[in-house]
């Protein structure tokens, strides 16, 4: 599985206030780069946090350009929940868009039923917290190759500590949003040694930021 790690953060490195409001920090190109990111994926994942903040839908992608993929159907949705706090009528369980909802063993028999009845597809990987190694090897068996995270900091984080990540791009907007609690792109209980490291990719400027791209080395810093 290939896995892209992709999120908007201001100038100071926030992904959205201390509040955990939503922001608009992209500006509409990156926006449509986004689009075709997502149209170029087998599914789309987040952390319940950006669930229960922001009730995206995650179903908006480029047309054109998964037509022009060998991509079939439309963009899956993954939502890592460990403890089965999505609700039952949040936007990624509109049946718009087949739902992975990632879960541990700590989730009742009963709650994964009614996620199932909802329309979700429930994995199980670890036991108090979704294990992303199991997950993600599960969904891979589902044929989910390309998977596009797109948030937030605690997920992200884990992503990158379990080593799974292999492509890191952010869309660096003009703003500063501050606050010590304020979410930023990798949040966590952060690094101390042994730190991921990058090479970059690419830089590009669009709207009134710029898009960094970098690949994730093997070796750890
Ligand atoms: N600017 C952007 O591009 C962007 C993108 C996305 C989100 N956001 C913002 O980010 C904020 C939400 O971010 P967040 O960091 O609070 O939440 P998050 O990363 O979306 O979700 C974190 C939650 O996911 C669950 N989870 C399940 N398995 C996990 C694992 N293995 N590792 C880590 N988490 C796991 C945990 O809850 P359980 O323990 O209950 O499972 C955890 O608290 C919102 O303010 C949203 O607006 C911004």
């Amino acid at each position: 599985m290939h896995v892209l790690v992709n999120a908007a953060m201001s100038a100071d490195g926030k992904l959205a206030t201390h509040r955990r409001e939503q922001l608009r920090i992209s500006g509409d190109a990156d926006f449509a780069r986004v689009d075709r990111r997502r149209a170029e994926s087998d599914a789309v994942m987040v952390g319940v946090g950006t669930v229960l903040a922001d009730d995206p839908s995650l179903v908006r992608f480029d047309h054109e350009r998964r037509a022009e993929t060998d991509a079939t159907g439309v963009p899956a949705r993954v939502v890592a929940d460990s403890r089965g706090r999505t609700p039952l009528d949040a936007a990624l369980c509109d049946g718009d868009a087949p739902t992975y909802l990632l879960t541990s063993e700590a989730v009742s028999r009963d709650r994964r039923g009614a996620f199932r009845d909802a329309g979700a597809q429930v994995v199980v990987a670890g036991t108090e917290r979704v294990d992303l190694t199991d997950a993600l090897t599960q969904l891979e068996r589902e044929g989910i190759e390309q998977l596009l995270v797109e948030g937030g900091g605690e997920l992200i984080f884990s992503c990158f500590d379990a080593g799974l990540v292999d492509e890191l791009s952010v869309y660096v907007g003009p703003l500063v949003i501050g606050g010590r609690d304020a979410p930023t792109l990798a949040d966590g209980e952060g690094f101390l040694g042994e730190f991921p490291g990058l090479s970059l990719a690419s830089v590009e400027r669009l709207d009134d930021g710029v898009v960094l791209r970098w690949r994730i080395e093997n070796e750890r810093l």
